[in-house]
């Protein structure tokens, strides 16, 4: 089977996953193509081989961070820039990774899969994966390894349950399309604030925050100023891979989470930090959850 993945990830989280389905995908014997629309909003329609390569494809997948339980605009914009199928129905999953496991993230796709729905991607398969946060505060990296290691864990499962061809959906809240309607104020929020950026004396202009926005929004003028235009996604990646630690992400500064998580295991108990005290409950049972399944898929396997 051809597989092509698309995926936006602003600072690696949702890259790993997206990167492990292709992986899991491969090694079942499938052909699969993995893609990121950084730069998608920089052009009106997708460049011709993609558009070929997803018509052609026997199954997309589609993967986003949640923000404020919607779908960042850039996949929207992607979404918008799908072909109208004429043939026949394209299967697809999508796969979305979020800080924190409230339900409430389970309607982040609504908007996403009207989109799809009148280009004719069947939406079968939906899931989603605990990753650190890129923003409000930073996991322990006992944490962060423990939702990578669970989603390593889980990946396998839901592919084979996406080649099998059984359907899972996430199950949405009460009222799902009225909240994420009413969340979707952060996207241009996020616009009026990404004009605030700035960046401080400690940068040493080595324009890797320039290079890697995705949506070219940083500029760097003759006089060595920086600009930040009026099309940021707040994404973060430009401040959480800057390596001096420069930029003010405005209004939301101290929400900053600077520097990437390393997903290995913290060597000595210093290191170690406990897992945090908020949402301590949602998380134990976002465990618990995927401890049950992927005991379960042993308990087969051995059977
Ligand atoms: C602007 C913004 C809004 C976010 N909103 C949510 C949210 O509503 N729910 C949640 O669980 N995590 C939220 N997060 C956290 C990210 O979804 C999470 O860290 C994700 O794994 C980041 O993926 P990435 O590294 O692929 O960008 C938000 C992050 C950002 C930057
Ligand atoms: S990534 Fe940081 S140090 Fe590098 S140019 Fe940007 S602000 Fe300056
Ligand atoms: S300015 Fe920074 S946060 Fe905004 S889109 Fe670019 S990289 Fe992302």
């Amino acid at each position: 089977m051809k597989i092509v993945i698309c995926y936006f990830s602003g600072t690696g989280n949702t890259r790993k996953v997206a990167e492990c389905f292709a992986q899991n995908l491969t090694d079942k014997g499938h052909e699969v193509q993995t893609v990121s629309v950084d730069g998608v909003t920089l052009q009106k329609k997708l460049p011709d081989e993609l558009t070929k390569a997803i018509i052609d494809c026997d199954m997309l997948g589609i993967g986003y961070p949640v923000y404020a339980f919607n779908a960042p605009p850039i996949m929207l914009a992607f979404a918008r820039r799908l072909p109208h199928l004429l043939k026949q129905r394209k299967r697809t999953f999508i796969f979305t990774s979020s800080g924190e496991p409230l339900k409430l993230n389970n309607i982040s796709s609504l908007k996403l899969c009207n989109y799809l729905r009148v280009r004719r991607f069947d939406v079968t398969n939906e899931y989603h994966y605990c990753m650190p946060y890129n923003i409000m505060f930073r996991h322990s990296d006992e944490m962060a390894l423990k939702m990578w290691q669970t989603a390593q864990q889980l990946i396998p499962l839901d592919a084979e349950e996406i080649l099998q061809g059984r359907k899972k959906l996430l199950e949405r809240v009460r009222f799902g399309r009225i909240i994420a309607w009413t969340m979707r104020c952060e996207q241009w929020g996020g616009k009026l604030n990404g004009k605030l950026y700035s960046v401080s004396k400690d940068c040493i202009s080595c324009g890797k925050c320039v290079k890697d926005c995705p949506t070219h929004n940083i500029r760097l003028t003759k006089k060595g100023k920086f600009r930040f235009g009026g099309k940021c996604l707040m994404c973060m990646r430009c401040a959480h891979f800057c390596p001096q630690n420069a930029i003010r992400i405005g209004l939301f500064n101290s929400w900053k989470v600077n520097g990437p998580y390393t997903f290995v295991e913290p060597k000595t108990e210093e290191e170690k930090q406990h897992y945090n005290k908020l949402l301590a409950k949602a998380y134990e049972q976002y465990f618990d959850a995927a401890d049950r399944r992927i005991d379960a898929a042993r308990q087969c396997e051995a059977e």
